[in-house]
């Protein structure tokens, strides 16, 4: 994998801008296994990868299921869903990734791409995918990135704490369970992390992504546990007397919390 600055000079750098290797000096410094290189590297020059922030979702160049890719290309003009699993042939990564493949006409419906990242290379990566095809009785379509040298894992912060600090035999540390949900301007909109033992659920990751477009969309938040259809919240930056040119209908039940509806 090769890694990619995030921005080009014409772009209009912030002055302090560096490209993403300099700033991330673990990737710089070869010869020692990359796990001791990041417990090596101070917190402040490891990666931010903050929701909205102005610099895109690193970019890199990887090998996948697919062929390579950059990503950033692979993304395109779409919104794209970067998962990663610990390893190829585990139990919870391989229900995980038949319900993902299960559920590929719905990411295709919101103008998402998939794309899989597990800790092996492509030669394990293509007799799971077999694996979880006969499990799942599905047909996994999209990419699925072979980061046996966690290059992806460390630069996205894919890694738990205790693991990196019990470095196994190999000095390399697990990746977790992490979800990235990034958006056409490839910014980081949504992120979740959950530990290698417990499996995700990819009802939310549709539910968030559906909250984020319909947040684009039609300038409203979403309350706890909404789905499409239910009320929205209408941002205190909108006026009440605006909402209701805008929306129509208002339930206001406090000044500052006030419901309506934008369908589905
Ligand atoms: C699993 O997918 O089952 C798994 C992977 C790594 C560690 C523990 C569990």
């Amino acid at each position: 994998m090769v890694l990619v600055s995030p921005r080009t000079a014409s772009q209009g750098l912030r002055s302090s801008f560096r490209p993403y290797a300099v700033q991330n000096p673990f990737i710089q410094r070869p010869g020692t296994p990359l796990s001791r290189r990041w417990l090596a590297t101070s917190a402040a020059e490891q990666p931010r990868l903050r929701l909205g922030s102005v610099g895109p979702a690193p970019n890199f160049k990887a090998k996948t299921t697919h062929g390579d890719i950059d990503f950033h290309q692979f993304i395109g003009d779409k919104w794209a869903i970067l998962f990663s699993h610990p390893a190829d042939f585990t139990p919870v990564c391989t229900t995980e990734l038949g319900a993902f493949a299960k559920m590929k006409h719905e990411f295709e419906k919101r103008n998402v791409k998939m794309i899989g990242l597990s800790a092996n290379d492509l030669s394990s990566h293509g007799s799971w995918i077999k694996d979880i095809n006969e499990i799942s009785n599905t047909n996994l379509q999209f990419p699925i990135i072979a980061d046996a040298n966690r290059k992806v894992a460390f630069l996205y912060d894919m890694i738990d704490q205790q693991d990196l600090e019990n470095i196994d035999e190999k000095g390399i540390a697990f990746t977790i369970r992490s979800v990235f949900v990034i958006d056409p301007q490839k910014k980081i909109r949504l992120t979740m992390m959950y530990p290698a033992s417990t499996g995700r659920n990819t009802t939310e990751v549709l539910r968030v992504i559906d909250s984020l477009q319909t947040g684009d969309v039609k300038g409203v938040t979403t309350p706890i546990d909404w789905v499409p259809g239910d009320d929205v919240i209408v941002p205190p930056s909108v006026n009440t007397a605006d909402a209701k040119r805008k929306f129509g209908d208002i339930r206001e039940v406090k000044p500052y919390l006030r419901f309506t509806n934008v369908g589905e």
